[in-house]
């Protein structure tokens, strides 16, 4: 049966880095905190003037460069983004205009932190459906200019990034095995952006209730994802009549390392077997799982015939995973 194969990764995070003491030196934190309770020891942020197609563009380009493939090979553009370049077009528009992919559709995908991998769900099935043929999925955040910087609760969680990946279809065993996407709507309120749209659209009173930043109840959040998380790694295992030994590696969503951790240990998984990067870069919402990915496949991670499990959680809320046999 046809199914997606990811052929190649790429990913791109700026080069300003961000400590836990620099941010000392702007809200009322401590390096101590931060560590023991989110795991992050720094972040990257942009310069002024880079925005979110950029970051995606040096990602994909990557990716492309890794698949010997040229930007006229694509069929379709995702971009999975909640910071992108404007209301619209799309960051995946821009992307488009920059790789000069011409014979590509592009559109971005809004899930928040879960957007790469609803992205994985969508390119899956318009490869299966015969739509599309070669997907270049990209997972692309500027969380930087939406943080409130005064906000020590958000302030310190979030970072800058982009990974790209390019799919195609194959009747192999490897490939993805399955996704599984969800979402509730009547906990929206957790985590969003409120000002800028039709809702609270920008005026002076937007802007002085500060309504154009991030907000999270982290707490809330937390216990949330803890349980979800959990339930949703043993679900995706189950369905594919795996047991968690047969994992050889969890790549998760970089938010907390407690809540990564919490996962883990119900899986049974050993440290080895779980990727961790969230101390370089904090959370870059859409793009931590495919720089993670990216990563995991350049220090050899992911070898031919074994099974990764990526699982994401984030804003609407939002969740999923997917299972790959690489
Ligand atoms: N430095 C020092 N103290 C702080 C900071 C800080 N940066 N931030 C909060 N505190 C204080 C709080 O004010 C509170 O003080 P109080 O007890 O006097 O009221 C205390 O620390 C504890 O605050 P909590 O919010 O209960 O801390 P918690 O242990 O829950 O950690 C965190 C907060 C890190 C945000 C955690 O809740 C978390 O990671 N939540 C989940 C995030 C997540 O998964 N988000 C989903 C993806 S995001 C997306 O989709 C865009």
């Amino acid at each position: 049966m046809l199914k997606a194969r990811i052929i190649s990764t790429g990913s791109y995070v700026p080069e300003n880095v961000i400590t836990n003491n620099d941010l000392e030196q702007i809200v009322d934190t401590s390096d101590e905190w931060i560590i023991e309770r989110t795991g992050i020891r720094e972040r990257r942020i942009v310069n002024g003037t880079q925005a979110t197609s950029d970051l995606a563009y040096e990602a994909a380009h990557q990716a492309l460069k890794k698949a010997g493939l040229k930007p006229g090979d694509i069929d379709l553009i995702i971009v999975a983004t909640i910071s992108g370049d404007m209301v619209f077009p799309s960051t995946a528009c821009f992307l488009q205009k920059k790789l000069g992919a011409k014979k590509a559709a592009a559109f971005d995908l809004n899930a928040a932190c879960s957007g790469f991998v609803y992205g994985l769900h969508l390119a899956n099935s318009l490869i299966k459906s015969g739509a599309h043929n070669r997907v270049l999925l990209v997972g692309a955040e500027v969380l930087s200019k939406f943080t409130d910087w005064r906000d020590r609760t958000t302030c310190v969680l979030f970072g800058d990034g982009a990974g790209a990946v390019l799919l195609e279809g194959t009747k192999e065993k490897q490939g993805i095995c399955s996704t599984h996407i969800y979402s509730d709507g009547s906990l929206s309120d957790l985590i969003c952006l409120p000002g800028g749209g039709s809702r609270n659209p920008c005026s002076k009173e937007s802007i002085l209730k500060r309504l154009h930043f991030m907000k999270m109840k982290g707490n809330e959040t937390f216990k949330v994802a803890v349980r979800t998380l959990e339930e949703l790694a043993t679900r995706t295992l189950e369905e594919n009549g795996l047991e968690p030994s047969q994992l050889s590696l969890l790549i998760p969503h970089q938010a907390n390392l407690r809540i990564i951790q919490a996962t883990a240990k119900r899986l049974g998984l050993s440290p080895e077997k779980v990727f961790i990067n969230i101390e370089k870069y904090g959370n870059t919402s859409s793009a931590s799982i495919p720089i993670a990915l990216d990563e995991a496949v350049q220090a050899g991670r992911c070898r031919k015939g074994e099974y990764t499990l990526l699982e994401a959680f984030g804003g609407g809320l939002t969740w999923g995973s997917a299972l790959i046999r690489w």
